[in-house]
């Protein structure tokens, strides 16, 4: 779907639009916020130090759009696995752990096909949709990988921006709202700086600039949302700002599937921790920042989070 212009494009995204509209996944917050609260009670059990990233991000994210895929729970210990390669920059090399989803999907697809259900699997096995099979499990695999990398490090980038400007409080308190502060969190660090790997099909002319048809271009998503001429004050963070038109989920036909639930989920996540979390601070000196393009944010965010308990 990545990889494709409109029509072909608009065929497979048709396949799962509707399930992504925010309507469809409201229904969700209930078994999305059990699944932050359990990894939270975890992630407290030894006390204070927490390290977000594999500690409560990348597991509510994960174990989220395993369940909105309808991976079984029994098999939730593989998919922690596949997880795991969060810690691997995927440009070097980190696809290889994720060597046997392809194989993996294939046989939940065909599961499927003979005992439907009401999840995303189900959608995309069913025969009536004129899918290859090797389009069903590429599909598979593009949603369980775009949808827990980002919205992992876009939670954490979020927390380190809120830590860093002595705005924790003001979010716990009520005093800026929820949804602004991660949108705001999304213009000013999000996960995906760039999207590269696309081809003009024809001449162009961009601010003054012509690029010739056929030419390789990269879109620089981190730049487009501090753009002076855009945005006032770009370097600042500031989780009050209105309006917000920031670019983190693309533009255009491949504007981001996903963003219905990443927002969900960030707000959940939110909700849980400032529900129990009196106070956060970042252990600076055991930071481990990276440069990953589809995961730009943590590879180790440690914090203390002081409860009341
Ligand atoms: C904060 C979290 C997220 C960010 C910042 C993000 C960012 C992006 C961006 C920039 C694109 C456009 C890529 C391009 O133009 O080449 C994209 C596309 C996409 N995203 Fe996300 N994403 C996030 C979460 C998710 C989630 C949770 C899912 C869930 C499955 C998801 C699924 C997709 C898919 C399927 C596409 C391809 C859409 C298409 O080609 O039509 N993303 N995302």
């Amino acid at each position: 779907m990545l990889d494709v212009d409109p029509p072909e494009h608009d065929r497979l995204r048709g396949v799962v639009d509707e399930y992504f509209h925010p309507g469809n996944l409201k229904k969700l917050r209930p078994s999305i916020r059990s699944i932050a609260d359990e990894q939270l009670d975890q992630a407290l059990e030894d006390g204070a130090d927490v390290e977000i990233i594999s500690e409560v991000t990348a597991p509510i994210t994960v174990l989220t759009i395993s369940r909105l895929l309808g991976i079984p729970y029994e098999q939730w210990d593989v998919i922690q696995q596949w997880s795991g390669a969060m810690d691997v920059d995927v440009s070097e090399g980190g696809g290889a752990l994720f060597s046997g989803t392809g194989e993996y999907f294939a046989g939940l697809l065909e599961k499927r096909r003979q005992e439907p259900g009401d999840d995303l699997l189900s959608v995309i096995a069913d025969p009536e949709i004129p899918l290859s099979e090797k389009e069903r499990v590429s599909f598979c695999i593009l949603l369980f990988l775009a949808g827990h990398f980002t919205t992992t490090h876009a939670i954490g980038n979020a927390l380190w921006a809120l830590e860093e400007e002595g705005l924790y409080g003001a979010l716990r308190d009520g005093e800026i709202e929820r949804t602004s502060t991660f949108e705001e969190a999304l213009r000013y660090r999000g996960p995906v700086p760039k999207v590269s790997g696309r081809r003009t099909t024809e001449e162009v002319e961009l601010s003054g600039t012509v690029i010739p048809a056929g030419e390789q271009v990269t879109a620089w998503i981190g730049a487009a949302n501090r753009d002076p001429r855009t945005f006032d004050n770009p370097d600042q963070f500031d989780p009050e700002r209105m309006p917000n038109p920031h670019i983190a989920f693309g533009s255009g036909p491949h504007r981001c599937l996903g963003a219905p639930l990443a927002k969900l989920e960030g707000d959940i996540i939110f909700e849980a921790i400032t529900d129990r979390v009196e106070a956060i601070d970042v252990e600076e000196s055991e930071l481990v920042p990276n440069m990953d393009p589809i995961g730009h944010g943590f590879t180790r965010l440690p914090m203390k989070l002081y409860t009341e308990e």
